[in-house]
């Protein structure tokens, strides 16, 4: 069965390549990010490997949306794998530290 991973902040950087490394293992990659165009590049670019990897618009901020693309994902494809809890951004204005945008708490990568 094709493993089925999840990886927020997908459309760039960190998340971008976890994206691509994904997919060229052989990986459905559900790509998560807010940036439309970013997401949408990535999402053609993985699909060259793994036809059934989707990008899925939402900031992780907004639970309602979060729920909704969690449903989204287990309709299309009916298990969830792997997490990459990785969408963030710096906080320049603090001294450029990195602050991450969701609430959970969780570690970044979790088996599920
Ligand atoms: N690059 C580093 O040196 C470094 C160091 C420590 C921690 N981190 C952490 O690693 C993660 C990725 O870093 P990066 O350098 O690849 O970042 P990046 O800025 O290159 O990419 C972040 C991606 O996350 C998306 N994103 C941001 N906020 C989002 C939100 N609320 N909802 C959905 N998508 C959102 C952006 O659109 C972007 O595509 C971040 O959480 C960052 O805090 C990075």
């Amino acid at each position: 069965m094709e493993k089925v991973i999840i990886i927020t902040g997908g459309g760039r950087g960190i998340g971008r390549a976890l994206s691509l490394h994904f997919a060229a293992r052989g990986w459905a990659v559900c790509i998560v990010d807010l940036n439309r165009a970013s997401a949408a590049e990535v999402e053609a670019l993985v699909r060259r490997y793994s036809p059934s990897s989707r990008a899925l618009i939402a900031d992780i901020r907004d639970e309602k949306r979060i729920k909704a693309l969690m449903e989204t994902i287990a309709e299309r494809y009916g298990h969830i794998d792997a997490l990459v809890n990785n969408a963030g951004v710096t906080d320049k204005e603090h001294g450029g530290s990195w602050t991450f945008p969701s609430n959970c708490g969780s570690p970044s990568c979790l088996p599920i």
